[in-house]
């Protein structure tokens, strides 16, 4: 999958459908002909209720799953009919992915979480600890940095997350649901952190969330019905 020169939105979905077939002819809409475009650096918030399509939403902008139908490109990537060791390239480097629930490896410490992904992507060893380091001290997390998952707290967890989405430099955060797991305390201060990345750093942001907390930094709201998008389409 050839990277183009990019010119005009960062994510740009036309028409996209995510069915998911089920035994005998049955099958469950996940979402329905969606359009949607991210210009680079917006903070766009994803709201809608449970079983709406936010999860299957966000799966597709990470490569995690692909269309049933429609296009879908991505930072300059044709995610529609791509291999899978393409969505593999492109998850690796394009995305950095935060989950309700974290989603950390339970044998490996923090720094051997955060590090993997540039170890996969290649990076070598030395300049991955070091950029590791840096982000988890930028995140407060320099004296849990051997602690493995289970002997930390919810916040600290949601952090080493964050900068293991953070490691390989991508251009787009997805967060799915960051502070669900998370006390109020928490939640804001990982709402504040993504917030951080958009305006500081220029990321671009997507959440998808039921929470209020993002709603002040959305540059763009997208609200999402039965899985089709009711407001802030494209
Ligand atoms: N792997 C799957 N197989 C079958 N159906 C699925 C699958 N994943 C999601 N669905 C269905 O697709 C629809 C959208 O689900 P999705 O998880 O995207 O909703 P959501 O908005 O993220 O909900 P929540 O707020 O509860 O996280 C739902 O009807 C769900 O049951
Ligand atoms: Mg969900």
């Amino acid at each position: 999958m050839i990277k183009n020169s990019r010119q005009g939105p960062l994510i740009r979905a036309e028409a996209v459908s995510r069915v998911y077939p089920l035994s005998g002819n049955r099958s469950v809409i996940g979402i329905h002909r969606i359009d949607l475009r991210i210009d680079p650096g917006e903070l766009v918030v994803i709201k809608g209720e449970s079983g709406s399509g936010k999860s299957t939403l966000l799966s597709l902008l990470g490569g995690l799953d692909s269309p049933s139908e429609g296009r879908l490109f991505v930072a300059g990537r044709k995610l529609h009919r791509a291999r899978p060791e393409e969505l593999t390239q492109f998850r690796r480097t394009a995305v950095g992915m935060v989950f309700q629930s974290f989603n950390l490896l339970p044998t490996l410490t923090v720094l051997e979480n955060v590090a993997l992904p540039s170890l996969l992507a290649g990076n070598p060893p030395g300049q991955t600890r070091t950029r590791a380091e840096e982000l988890l001290d930028w995140l407060s997390m320099t004296p849990r940095l051997d602690h493995m998952p289970g002997q930390l707290s919810g916040g600290e967890m949601q952090r080493t997350a964050i900068a293991r989405a953070l490691i390989n430099d991508p251009e787009i955060i997805l967060a799915d649901e960051p502070t669900g797991n998370l006390d109020s305390r928490n939640a804001a201060a990982v709402v504040a952190l993504l917030a951080d990345l958009n305006r500081r750093w220029q990321r671009t942001v997507v959440i998808a969330t039921h929470s209020d907390l993002a709603d002040p930094h959305a540059t763009l709201q997208v609200r999402l019905l039965d899985g089709a998008i009711v407001s802030g389409g494209s």
